[in-house]
């Protein structure tokens, strides 16, 4: 079998998940309908490691693989080498808009990832901003606004910027869809 003839036709695309601990990353993936499950569950459970899951999704003429790859927030569970970063077509960075810490924290994650990954071109390297538990206390609680965040996106490059909750399975379909086209055109 030509296998050059069939990767023309599907694409593998691998995205990689960053963010503070807690942040819910976990959740969002559990969310999604990429998922065999949907669910949330309220209790927290620390990713080890990392976590992946695939789907097959038809964009225009293209079939392709989205492989989303769940990373742990928690410094002594992080045991990811940059050969894990090296080929990621898009990466996720996600904070938690009830903490201004995990908001902060988005300058390193892109950093590190940037440092490990090590992209052609770093300055154009798809990123997307997930601003997460938007639903908590109907949003009174949250200490970072969308204004700010959105700001923060736009002077490194236009970044997408979603606001999200996992909990409430609020705009996470369109987020990933935006992850699925935007890694796509970088291809
Ligand atoms: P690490 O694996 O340690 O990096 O954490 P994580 O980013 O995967 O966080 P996780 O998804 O495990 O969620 C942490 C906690 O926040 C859990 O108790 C979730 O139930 C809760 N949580 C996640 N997303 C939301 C949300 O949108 N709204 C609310 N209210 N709670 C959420
Ligand atoms: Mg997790």
């Amino acid at each position: 079998m030509d296998m050059s003839m069939n990767m023309k036709r599907r694409t593998l695309l691998k995205v990689i998940v960053l963010g503070d601990s807690g942040v819910g990353k976990t959740s969002l993936m559990n969310q999604h309908p990429l998922y065999v499950y949907k669910k949330f569950s309220q209790q927290y459970k620390a990713t080890i490691g990392a976590d992946f899951v695939t789907k097959e999704l038809q964009i225009d003429d293209k079939l392709v693989t989205l492989q989303i790859w769940d990373t742990a927030g928690q410094e002594r569970f992080q045991s990811l080498g940059a050969a894990f970063y090296r080929g990621a077509d898009c990466c996720v960075l996600v904070y938690d808009v009830n903490v201004v810490k995990s908001f902060e924290a988005l300058h390193n994650w892109r950093e590190e990832f940037l440092k490990q990954a090590d992209p052609a071109v770093p300055e154009t390297f798809p990123f997307i901003v997930l601003g997460n538990k938007i639903d908590i206390d109907g949003g009174n609680s949250r200490v970072v606004s969308e204004k700010k965040a959105k700001e923060w996106c736009a002077s490194r490059g236009n970044i997408p910027y979603f606001e999200t909750s996992a909990k409430e399975d609020y705009n996470i379909n369109e987020a990933f869809l935006c992850v699925a086209n935007t890694a796509l055109a970088s291809e």
